[in-house]
C-alpha cells in the first residue's frame, strides 16, 4: 500500500510541528501502521533550519517515551504542495502562511485540532516564549489529535470547528 505523506508544519519547525511528527510516527508504530503512512514536519519560518528541536520539547516528549532528537528544522517551501498528501498546520496563522504559498494544487490543508475529539481548541498554543507546562499542553494537543489521525487513516475531519 502507498503510504499517506503528512506534513506537520508550524512557525520554527522546532517546538509544536516536530512534536507531532514524532508523536504521530511513535502512535503508529505503536499500532503496528509505521508502513501505511509518512511523517515529515516544517516551519513557515526561517531562523531555525537546520537547527533540532528546542531542548525543552526534546525533553518532554522524551518523558512519554517519544524521540525527537534525531530532527532538524526545515523551512515550508511550495513544492511540498507537490511532496504530500496532508498538510497539517499547527494554528491559523501559519495555515495562512501555507495557504499563500498554494497555487494550483489541491491538497488538502487543514488544522491538526480539527482532528482532536470533543471540545479542543483550534491552535496548538506556540509554547516558546512560556514556561515548561506549555510544553505539556503541547504534547496532550498533539496526541489527542495524532491519535484520531492515525486510527482514521488520514480520512479528512469531518468539520472544520
Ligand atoms: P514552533 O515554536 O513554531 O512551535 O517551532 C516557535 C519556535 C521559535 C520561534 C517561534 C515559535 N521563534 O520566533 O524563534
Amino acid at each position: 500500500m502507498t503510504p499517506l505523506r503528512v506534513l506537520f508544519v508550524c512557525l520554527g519547525n522546532i517546538c509544536r510541528s516536530p512534536t507531532a511528527e514524532g508523536v504521530a510516527r511513535t502512535i503508529a508504530a505503536a499500532e503496528g501502521r509505521a508502513d501505511a503512512f509518512l511523517f515529515d514536519s516544517a516551519g513557515t519560518g526561517d531562523w531555525h533550519v537546520g537547527a533540532p528541536p528546542d531542548p525543552r520539547t526534546v525533553a518532554a516528549a522524551a518523558a512519554r517515551g517519544v524521540d525527537l532528537s534525531a530532527l532538524r528544522a526545515r523551512q515550508f517551501e511550495p513544492v511540498d504542495f507537490e511532496r504530500f498528501d496532508l498538510i497539517l498546520a499547527m494554528d491559523r496563522s501559519n495555515l495562512r502562511a501555507i495557504e499563500a504559498q498554494r497555487g494550483a494544487s489541491r491538497v488538502p490543508a487543514r488544522l491538526m485540532l480539527d482532528y482532536a475529539p470533543g471540545p479542543s481548541p483550534r491552535d496548538v498554543p506556540d509554547p516558546y516564549y512560556g514556561g515548561a507546562d506549555g510544553f505539556d499542553h503541547v504534547l496532550d494537543l498533539i496526541e489527542a489529535a495524532a491519535t484520531a489521525l492515525i486510527a482514521g487513516s488520514g480520512a479528512l475531519p469531518k468539520a472544520a470547528r
